[in-house]
């Protein structure tokens, strides 16, 4: 079902705060790619996030604490130069802007200007104050991320929905304030329970942007390859698959391997 919407020329992080306030979904996904991003921005995505789950999909590490900033920066560039439309949101990756904020302004001035991104974002809360404050003194738009924060993976042990105990739904409503009151443009909420999310979405001006969050939450964000069904070995609840591309492409491969071995590629039409 298409949806009536304002029409935007271009994506600010001002459009996805009044987004929210006139109850209009933030459709985001993510892109390393020029080519893919080229796709995404054209279908009219609002915002693509430059995910350091980049170190996963690209790179095939397990984790995403392997991918460098200078890594991060080259995804990003690319992703740059493809679009017109979107805002572009680069991740921090890890190790780039926790325990000294110097750093961590460092980092984020080097995204802007090396890679002409719009925002960056961070995962954590009281415990990254000091460089979320840091980042946003200089002008450069901060998105959060609670809940499930990837970068901490060795602290949770498991990528289990994070916050069902009350002590940690505490906390994260408590950083959730906290990351709106220091300037946040918005939050990504990560594997949480609907009804803690919504309660977030609700207690906040800022939008609030779930992967695994339910649907009370302003807008919603998944990983590309995810929902194009390339990645086919990771089944979480939340993702819904729009394509089936695994099995697609593999049977574009086995024809074009089939073809060439059979000499009917290329056709007469098909050389010079
Ligand atoms: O890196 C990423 O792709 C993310 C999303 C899962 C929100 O942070």
């Amino acid at each position: 079902m298409s949806v009536a919407k304002k029409q935007y020329k271009r994506i600010t992080v001002k459009s996805l705060i009044e987004m929210k306030a006139n109850k209009e979904k933030i459709s985001m996904l993510t892109a390393y790619d020029y080519t893919m991003a080229k796709i995404v921005d054209a279908a009219g995505i609002d915002v693509i996030l430059v995910g350091d789950s980049a170190s996963n999909v690209m790179a095939g590490h397990e984790t995403t604490l392997p991918i460098t900033l200078d890594q991060m920066i080259y995804h990003a560039s690319s992703v740059i130069r493809a679009i017109e439309r979107c805002l572009v949101v680069v991740d921090l990756p890890f190790g780039t802007y926790q325990g000294n904020s110097k750093h961590a302004l460092e980092s984020a001035i080097r995204i802007m200007k090396e890679t002409g991104g719009h925002a960056v974002k961070l995962e954590g809360g009281a415990e990254i104050e000091q460089s979320i404050s840091r980042i946003l003194t200089a002008g450069i738009p901060v998105m959060g991320h609670l809940g499930l924060t990837p970068q901490s993976i060795y602290k949770f042990g498991t990528y289990t929905v994070r916050a069902k105990e009350e002590e940690e739904a505490a906390k994260l409503k408590e950083d959730a304030l906290l990351l709106e009151k220091l300037g946040c443009f918005a939050l990504v909420l990560e594997k949480v329970p609907a009804k803690l999310a919504q309660e977030v979405a609700e207690s906040l001006t800022i939008p609030v942007i779930g992967i695994g969050a339910g649907a009370g939450v302003d807008g919603q964000v998944l990983v590309t390859h995810d929902m194009l069904g390339m990645t086919h070995e990771f089944n979480p609840r939340f993702l819904r698959r729009y394509l089936d591309l695994y099995s697609e492409m593999t049977n574009a491969f086995k024809q074009y391997i089939d073809d060439v071995k059979s000499v009917d590629f290329p056709n007469d039409k098909e050389q010079y």
